[in-house]
């Protein structure tokens, strides 16, 4: 922690070492059972995280919109997943764009009503797009609810002019609130249910589910059936993936959000100088925004929008001025709330990314 002592905070920080082992023990899982990877980069929204990704093996990237897809292609990305409802045709000369520089990109398709919206835009676009159906598994927001109503829109496509169907995915995020024991059944029913529907719609398309809390165990479990996962929080890891879910050791978790304590108005309270525009809104379970990274009893109970509330029994022997490390609850908004991260090698600072995809929601 030396090195961090000069550091103005909030700071974000990212171990490499550690990133760099996530990156690959994801990857080995994945090569190990014949499955792709895909990851969702709404995570990190960093070109040097998605080059190290596609280094290690990565087929390619996912996104969730044309913003973020646009800001990730110095990363030399070839294939291109943008999980997301397009319906807008003045987007059409974006995505042209995109296609003319991502040989192979693919659009989500999320409804019937969704298909007839995107013909629209790709034929602004003068585009054949590949598309993507979404399956609902569970969390009840994009993706056909049905069979039948899956088989409508593929017999719609089949018919389109502008869209082509390449394949299905769902996005399980309902498994950040599944009891561990849950875990191995619901991602065998989940690969069950997607796979019985891509075989009855066209056996020879790909399904690619898997978001961080599954995606190892469908790649384990997948056994030819599931060719790709696009696990986005996997490679940096937050306290929904250690402790709300167990995936994750506390100890392989690459990021951090170094704070000084800035008072201790009470007993048993230190007031921290990051709050929601850093840590964002997001909690646990047990109401934590964040959790001291080096084991002591601190967690940020509470945030403001410049002042974190730091309670617990090791609260009242802070230092007005000490820095402390924290693991946030949820990883995604703390990465997009911040312009750069400080990239570490142990104690050493080694380097400064730019968040080249922060606020990229259009
Ligand atoms: C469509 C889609 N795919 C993949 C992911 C990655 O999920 P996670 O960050 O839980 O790995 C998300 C997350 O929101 C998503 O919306």
């Amino acid at each position: 922690m030396t090195a961090f002592a000069s550091l103005p905070t909030p700071a974000i920080l990212i171990d490499r070492g550690k990133l760099e082992a996530n990156i690959g023990a994801m990857q080995e899982v994945c090569t190990a059972h014949g499955v792709e990877l895909r990851p969702h980069i709404k995570t990190h929204k960093l070109v040097e995280v998605a080059r190290r990704q596609l280094a290690a093996g990565a087929a390619g990237l996912t996104c969730a919109k044309l913003g973020e897809a646009e800001a990730m292609l110095p990363s030399g990305v070839r294939s291109l997943f943008v999980a997301h409802s397009l319906v807008d045709p003045a987007q059409a000369p974006r995505l042209a764009a995109l296609a003319e520089q991502i040989p192979d990109l693919r659009v989500a398709v999320t409804s019937e009503l969704h298909a007839a919206a995107l013909e629209k835009v790709a034929a602004a676009a003068g585009l054949k797009l590949a598309v993507m159906l979404a399956v609902d598994t569970g969390l009840g927001r994009e993706g056909v609810r049905d069979l039948a109503t899956a088989q409508r829109v593929a017999a719609r496509l089949a018919r389109s002019a502008h869209l082509e169907l390449r394949g299905f995915y769902t996005h399980e995020g309902h498994f950040y609130g599944i009891p561990r024991e849950q875990q191995v059944p619901m991602a065998r029913a989940l690969i069950d249910r997607i796979c019985a529907l891509r075989d009855v719609i066209d056996p020879a398309l790909p399904v690619w589910p898997g978001c961080s809390v599954s995606a190892r165990l469908i790649a384990e479990q997948s056994a030819g059936r599931v060719q790709a996962v696009r696990p986005g929080a996997y490679m940096f890891g937050d306290l929904y993936l250690t402790e709300v879910t167990g995936v994750m050791r506390p100890e392989d978790v690459a990021v951090q959000v170094l704070a000084t304590v800035v008072d201790k108005p009470e007993s048993g309270l230190a007031l921290i100088d990051a709050g929601s525009k850093t840590f964002a809104s997001d909690r646990t379970a047990d109401n934590i925004h964040a959790r001291a990274a080096d084991g002591r009893d601190l967690a940020v109970v509470r945030v403001n929008e410049e002042h974190g509330y730091v309670r617990g029994s090791a609260a009242d022997s802070l230092q007005l001025g000490e820095r402390v490390a924290f693991i946030p609850a949820h990883i995604c908004p703390v990465i997009n709330l911040t312009d750069e991260v400080t990239v570490s090698n142990g104690d050493r600072i080694i380097a400064t990314w730019r968040v080249v995809a922060r606020g990229k929601t259009r």
